[in-house]
């Protein structure tokens, strides 16, 4: 298999041909931040996080593949920023009260404000009205405290082999839409990988509140991306 080597933040990569930049950062302990990408689900590319500079040209880390010699900025300030605006404009386009989401702790939304440093809103609240879907047996869909980050269309789609979720509207009137009059009339399971897959408290399990008590969750202690930095230490 033929590699190339790249060099992200000054330091040497080596990855193989047609990997992505992201998968390539963290093959090498490199953690890109990122949101919409999940597992070896096919990426995407909406959500922005991933943005990085490659040879001085922005582009999402996710979807972007290596090239032999290519110079990748990632750890920047200006990149940083870019990021943390992309956060600060999830969480006032949605409702996200997290001292009362039960997903505080495991959420990756909640963990790259902690990494960014957002402590705040820095803009203004939109308060949306949006609804709130309990009738499955085992699954709730909370609206307020979707991203639109698409993982449990892709999820369903390409892993459960179902089709339970899809998108509708364009621009601000985008939302996402179930399969049927509601989640109760899809073929949802509980164990469907587009419930694990959710990176926020939007797609949730019923009757498991609390099981984890608040302060021993994953991201309480250990930043995100924490875990992928310190297996290249090793
Ligand atoms: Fe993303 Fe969750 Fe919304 Fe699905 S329900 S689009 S996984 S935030
Ligand atoms: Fe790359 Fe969302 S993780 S665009």
């Amino acid at each position: 298999m033929s590699g190339v080597t790249l060099t992200i933040d000054g330091k040497s990569v080596a990855a193989e041909k047609g990997q992505t930049l992201l998968k390539a950062a963290e093959g090498a302990g490199i953690y890109i931040p990122r949101l919409c990408a999940y597992k070896d689900l096919l990426p995407h590319g909406s959500c922005r996080v991933c943005s990085v500079r490659v040879n001085g040209r922005i582009q999402a880390a996710c979807v972007q593949t290596v090239t032999d010699g290519a110079i990748v900025e990632n750890e920047t300030a200006e990149l940083q920023e870019y990021r943390r605006n992309i956060i600060d404009l999830l969480f006032v386009e949605g409702n996200h009260f997290c001292m009362y989401c039960e997903k505080s702790g495991h959420c990756e939304l909640q963990a790259l404000a902690y990494r960014f440093g957002i402590t705040a809103p820095r803009y203004q609240l939109l308060y949306p009205k949006r609804d709130i879907d309990m009738s499955h047996p085992d699954v709730y869909l909370d609206h307020n405290r979707c991203i639109l980050c698409g993982r449990c269309v892709r999820a369903s789609q390409d892993l459960d082999h179902k089709n339970v979720f899809q998108f509708i509207e364009r621009g601000c009137r985008k939302r996402l839409q179930v399969n049927g009059e509601a989640l109760a009339a899809t073929d949802l399971q509980v164990t469907d990988e587009a419930v694990a897959s959710c990176p926020v408290g939007a797609l949730m399990r019923k009757r498991v509140g609390y099981s984890v008590p608040v302060g021993e969750r994953p991201y309480d202690n250990i930043p995100i991306g924490r875990d992928i930095e310190t297996a290249g230490e090793e």
